[in-house]
């Protein structure tokens, strides 16, 4: 079987394969609430280390749409909190017999080391700083659409120069979409203040920028991403406030980047922090609660695609 753990496993046609794969399920997600019994039969664990709202809940629809037995298993209720270590956890989730396993872990690697020990296909649902694949994966079908919606073609992103600006150092939101954003043809601008920005970056092909408006100059996206304090000890720990005077969202600040520029935040938003409310909220302009509606039908697809080859279909990489 073949895990789904990073976009830098990934070949860019194995990227527009998955994102061709859920445009179905954008489709029939709009008319109804359970489309089929392609994953009849088939259970699914989501094993969830950290906390997350959006990926636990949409993985959890994805798998129920399609017909699949889907348990949840939160690390707070669950006996890592008496001491059980990583590999047994996945030894034992191993025994249970899952289909597909969902990760969410707070230590880079960690989705990795559970794949390696157990049978079935595992997704990662986000590793630490590392990889957020599914992610990146809708976050390039929400901006696909939206440029279809503006009659442009946009089945990649050639020529298009999108900004991720925020706590660049510990996101692997960042690093998940410099991948295939650039994979798909896009020119990417990463933005933080210098003490949030991870040293050598420019190595991934990546235009480093600590100016926000310099950043925003004629650009085609700005992708806001909140700082996150959960994971910063003993650095440089800017306050709401001098934060957003310097590398907030506003939309005196939008104006630096093209008219019609669109924008994007992963989740969750701190608003008034790294984006107004004002630009979270503008019609046309803001596609972040498209970017959710995409994150189930990337889940759908990520979960069909990553089981065919034990439900017997050519699977993925067979046709590569
Ligand atoms: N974007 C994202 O991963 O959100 P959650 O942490 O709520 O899953």
């Amino acid at each position: 079987h073949r895990d789904l753990i990073g976009i830098g496993q990934l070949e860019r046609h194995e990227i527009l394969f998955l994102l061709d794969e859920a445009e179905q399920w954008v489709t029939l997600n709009r008319q109804a609430t359970k489309h089929e019994d392609l994953l009849a039969g088939l259970t699914i664990i989501n094993a969830f280390f950290e906390n997350s709202t959006r990926t636990l809940l949409s993985f959890e629809i994805a798998g129920k749409r399609l017909g699949a037995d889907v348990v949840n298993m939160h690390a707070a209720q669950s006996s890592v909190k008496k001491g059980e270590t990583l590999i047994d956890t996945a030894i034992t989730l191993n025994a249970m017999r899952a289909d597909a396993i969902v990760i969410r872990h707070g230590s880079s690697g960690a989705t990795q080391l559970i794949a390696d020990k157990v049978d079935c296909p595992v997704l990662n649902a986000g590793d630490g700083q590392h990889e957020h694949p599914t992610q990146a994966l809708l976050d390039a079908l929400a901006l696909r659409h939206a440029l279809r919606d503006r009659g442009e073609a946009a089945d990649d992103f050639t020529g298009l120069t999108i900004v991720i600006c925020g706590d660049i150092l510990h996101s692997r939101v960042a690093r998940s979409n410099l991948l295939c954003l650039q994979a798909l043809g896009a020119t990417v601008r990463l933005c933080a203040p210098p003490a949030l920005m991870p040293s050598g970056i420019e190595a991934m092909g990546a235009e480093v920028y600590h100016d926000f408006e310099a950043a925003l100059d004629d650009a085609d996206v700005a992708m806001m991403l909140r700082l996150q304090t959960e994971r910063m000890s003993g650095q440089f720990i800017p306050s709401a406030r001098e934060y957003h005077h310097l590398y907030g969202l506003t939309k005196k600040r939008l104006a630096n980047a093209k008219p019609d520029a669109l924008v994007m935040h992963p989740g969750p938003m701190n608003r008034g922090v790294e984006i107004d409310s004002e630009v979270a909220d503008l019609i046309d302009r803001s596609i972040i609660t498209r970017q959710v509606e995409m994150g189930v039908a990337i889940r759908m697809a990520a979960l069909d695609v990553l089981t065919r080859r034990a439900r017997g279909v050519a699977g993925w990489g067979d046709a590569a």
